[in-house]
């Protein structure tokens, strides 16, 4: 499935083609960050712009058969592969638990990703990344599985949540952490938070409100973006959700690839997301 190759089109090194398998696999990824830990994030997106869409009969919202792709799905894990701790939300954890999520959070345990497994273990860390789930209403269950992969689950909230939920997923083994106060975590906190932890490489591996919150704080610092060559339309979503960004943030082209292997072509981008003018 992964053998066609993909065509370099910007940045460094050689313009010739390369396999899928191992294209972010392979590369040395920052291990700092503008705001501590390198946080960086991936989306596949429709041309059109969709992650997702709202199911006409069900109403839930997810990513369709339409926009998800395998080879992106490929490179969704080799990304993952590199992370210390993953962001998970509340939202992806509710979805998990009515069984409308794409995948318990990687790595998958298909042979498929074996290689990813050995790369970690190459690189000395846990088989498994840990997870950070940013959630303002406490509404999900800590998922067992992951605790039994041996993963440490971190929950971030703020100092206003329910106090009884917030005993209940302590009880179910997750290490709840308070920053700040209301219904949202600042992205602020989720890198301060992360620092003190110890972590240095933060997946964002959540939709497009948890995006807007490391966006709007100005500590994200790369997006990966699978662009598919299709369009959807009807009622979905996009990878940023929220209040208008002032001021907007502004994203340097690092590497962008073509991949005419997949069903449909599409392309894979990689941005630095640039400190604004005068930080
Ligand atoms: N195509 C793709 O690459 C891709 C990637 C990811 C997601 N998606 C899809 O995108 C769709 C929308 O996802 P979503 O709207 O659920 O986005 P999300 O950002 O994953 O999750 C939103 C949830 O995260 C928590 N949250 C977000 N920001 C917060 C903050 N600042 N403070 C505290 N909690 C915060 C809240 O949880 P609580 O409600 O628990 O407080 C909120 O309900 C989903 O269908 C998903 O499958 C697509």
């Amino acid at each position: 499935m992964y053998q066609d190759r993909v065509l370099p089109l910007f940045g460094p090194g050689p313009l010739v083609s390369r396999p899928l398998k191992g294209l972010y696999r392979d590369q040395v990824l920052p291990d700092r960050g503008r705001a501590g830990p390198w946080i960086y994030a991936n989306f596949v997106q429709t041309l059109d712009g969709r992650i997702s869409l709202i199911d006409a009969q069900t109403g839930i919202e997810g990513v369709a058969g339409s926009i998800a792709d395998p080879r992106d799905w490929r490179l969704f894990q080799e990304l993952a592969s590199h992370a210390d701790v993953l962001l998970s939300s509340g939202r992806y954890l509710r979805d998990l638990r009515a069984g409308t999520a794409q995948d318990i959070l990687p790595l998958g345990s298909d042979t498929d990703f074996l290689d990813l497994h050995a790369a970690r273990r190459d690189r000395g860390q846990a088989l498994q990344p840990d997870v950070l789930v940013i959630s303002a209403s406490l509404d999900f269950v800590v998922p067992q599985l992951l605790l039994e992969q041996g993963r440490t689950i971190h929950v971030l909230t703020t100092a206003d949540a329910d106090s009884e939920r917030l005993h209940r997923r302590k009880d179910e083994g997750a290490r709840v952490h308070q920053l700040g106060t209301g219904e949202r975590v600042s992205g602020t906190a989720i890198a301060s938070i992360l620092s003190g932890l110890g972590y240095r490489r933060a997946y964002c591996a959540t939709g497009p409100w948890v995006f807007h919150t490391l966006a709007a704080d100005g500590v994200l610092d790369t997006l990966f973006l699978t662009t598919r060559h299709r369009l959807v339309a009807g009622n979905g979503g996009s990878f940023i959700a929220g209040a208008t960004l002032e001021p907007p943030a502004d994203l340097k082209l690092e590497t962008l690839f073509l991949d005419q292997g997949a069903a449909v072509g599409q392309l894979y981008a990689r941005y630095q997301v640039l400190a604004p003018p005068g930080s």
